[in-house]
C-alpha cells in the first residue's frame, strides 16, 4: 500500500477500518486534559470497559453464596478456567486441550522447564537468545543451579553481530547445530522484547528437534500480537502473559502451551497440585496424583478468579472483533508508523532516530522500538509533555506499539508530527527555508 504522511490520509484509513468502533470499547487513559495518545500495549494493554463489570458479577457471586459460588452463578467458578482453551486456541495456533490458563508468565516458565529440562551427563546446554527478557534469565539461570550446573557452562547465548540490533535466526540454528547433542533446550522469547524482532519458531524448533532438543518460547510480546502456530510448527512448549496484547490487567492471570504429545503422558515429570488431579476425583480428597490429560493436569492451585474474570472481558473482545481483523490491522498499523519515522528520519539533516526493529512484515509485531541517539531522555519527556504515552528502556530506547484494538492511524499521524515539533532545527526542511 502506498501511505502518505498526511492528517487527511491517516483519517481516510481511520475511516475504512472495520475494527474503529472497537476503540469505544476501551478507557483511554486521559493526558493534559484529552485523551492520551496511548502507544504502550506492548508493556500493559489498556482496560476492556466491560471488565469492571465481569469482576463485579464474581464479586456478587462471592457475596451472595459464599463457597457455594463454586457451584453457583452465571459462572460457577470450579470451571471458571474451563472457558479459555477454547478462546485462546485461535490466538496461539493450539489445540484446546494443549492450553491452559493458570499463574503468571515466569511461575510457568520455571513449571515448563521442570517438565523440559531434563538434564543428563552430555546432555545439558540451554541455548537462549542475548539480552532475554530479565526474567526469562533469571529462570534459566537458576533452574540450571537446581540441578548443579554452572550457568557459564551450560548457558549459551546467541548474540547479534557486531553493530546489528537483531539476532540472526541462522545464528541461533548454527548455535543448535554447533552444540548438537549437548543441546537439552532452546529457549526463545517470540518476540524480543527490546527490539520487537520476530523470530522464526517454526525453523527454530525444527532445528532444536533435529539435534534431540526440546524447544520452547516466552510469548509475552507476541500473544495477541502476531500469527501463531504452536501446534503446526511443533513446539513443545510455551508461556504467555495476558497483560500486554491481551488487555487483561495490571498481573493478570498468564497461560501455557504443551504439545498434543505430551499432554496425556502421566510419566512427565511436573510439579504437582490438587487442581491438576483428575476433575472427577479432585474432591475425593484422594493420595494418589492422577493428572488430567490435557495441559490443565499442570496446574497446581485453584481457578484464580479474580484475575481471569478481566482475562475472559477481554478474549470475548478478541472473539467479537476476529482474529484475522485484529493481525491484518496491526500489519498497518506497524507499516504505516515505520514509513512516517523512515520520513522523518530522511529529511533530518541529523539522524537522531535509529530504528532497530527488523523492517520486513514477517520480522515484527506492533512494536517499533527507536533507538535515541541523543537526548534520549529528553526526546521521551518530550512525548509524554505532548500526551503521548510510551515506554522507555534503559540505555536510551523509545518502544511504541500502535495496537489494533483501540488505536488509530491519526494517532501515528499526530505521533509524527509531535517527534517533528521536537527537532525542527534541524530538518532540511527547516534549514531550507
Ligand atoms: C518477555 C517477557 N518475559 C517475561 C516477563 C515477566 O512476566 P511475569 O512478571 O508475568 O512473570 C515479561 C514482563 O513484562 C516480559 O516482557
Amino acid at each position: 500500500m502506498v501511505f502518505d504522511n498526511s492528517r487527511g490520509f491517516a483519517q481516510q484509513l481511520d475511516q475504512h477500518d472495520s475494527l474503529k468502533s472497537f476503540r469505544d470499547r476501551f478507557y483511554i487513559p486521559i493526558a493534559h486534559g484529552k485523551d492520551s495518545i496511548y502507544f504502550n500495549g506492548n508493556s500493559l494493554g489498556l482496560q476492556p470497559k466491560t471488565v469492571q463489570e465481569h469482576v463485579i458479577n464474581e464479586l456478587e457471586n462471592w457475596a451472595n453464596y459464599g463457597v457455594e459460588g463454586h457451584f453457583h452463578g452465571r459462572n460457577p467458578w470450579v470451571n471458571y478456567h474451563d472457558a479459555f482453551p477454547k478462546k485462546l486456541a485461535p490466538i496461539v495456533g493450539a489445540l484446546p486441550e494443549e492450553i491452559v490458563v493458570m499463574n503468571q508468565l515466569t511461575v510457568n516458565l520455571h513449571l515448563l522447564m521442570i517438565s523440559f529440562y531434563r538434564p543428563g551427563e552430555k546432555r545439558y546446554k540451554i541455548i537462549c537468545e542475548e539480552k532475554a527478557f530479565p526474567s526469562d534469565q533469571y529462570a534459566i539461570q537458576s533452574q540450571l543451579e537446581l540441578h548443579g550446573l554452572n550457568p557459564a557452562d551450560a548457558l549459551i547465548e546467541v548474540k547479534a553481530s557486531k553493530g546489528e540490533h537483531s539476532i540472526k535466526n541462522e545464528d541461533i540454528i548454527a548455535a543448535i547445530k554447533k552444540h548438537g547433542d549437548e543441546v537439552a533446550l532452546v529457549i526463545i522469547g517470540g518476540i524480543n522484547y527490546y527490539s520487537g524482532q520476530v523470530f522464526d519458531m517454526k525453523a527454530i524448533t525444527a532445528a532444536a528437534h533435529e539435534v534431540g532438543a526440546f524447544c520452547g518460547f516466552d510469548l509475552a510480546h507476541a500473544v495477541g500480537n502476531i500469527e501463531l502456530k504452536l501446534h503446526d510448527w511443533n513446539v513443545d512448549f510455551a508461556c504467555w502473559c495476558s497483560y500486554k496484547y491481551l488487555n487483561s490487567g495490571p498481573g493478570s492471570v498468564g497461560g501455557a502451551f504443551m504439545h498434543q504429545r505430551y499432554i496425556a503422558d502421566k510419566s512427565m515429570l511436573r510439579l504437582a497440585g490438587w487442581w491438576g488431579t483428575d476433575k472427577h476425583e479432585r474432591f475425593q480428597m484422594k493420595k494418589e496424583f492422577n493428572p488430567i490429560p490435557t495441559a490443565e493436569g499442570w496446574q497446581i492451585s485453584n481457578t484464580q478468579v479474580l484475575s481471569m474474570a478481566p482475562h475472559l472481558a477481554a478474549l470475548d473482545i478478541f472473539a467479537e472483533a476476529g482474529f484475522e481483523k485484529i493481525l491484518e490491522k496491526g500489519r498497518k498499523l506497524s507499516a504505516y508508523l515505520l514509513f512516517i519515522l523512515n520520513e522523518i528520519n530522511s529529511a533530518s539533516s541529523k539522524k537522531i532516530i535509529e530504528i532497530i526493529t527488523p523492517q520486513f512484515e514477517n520480522e515484527h509485531g506492533c512494536q517499533v522500538s527507536m533507538l535515541v541517539l541523543e537526548n534520549g531522555k529528553e526526546i521521551f519527556e518530550f512525548l509524554n509533555k505532548n500526551g503521548v504515552i510510551a515506554d522507555w528502556r534503559e540505555p536510551n530506547v523509545i518502544r511504541v506499539a500502535p495496537v489494533p484494538l483501540y488505536n488509530t492511524f491519526e494517532e501515528i499521524y499526530q505521533f509524527g508530527e509531535i517527534i517533528k515539533k521536537y527537532l525542527p532545527a534541524t530538518t532540511k526542511e527547516n534549514i531550507n527555508v
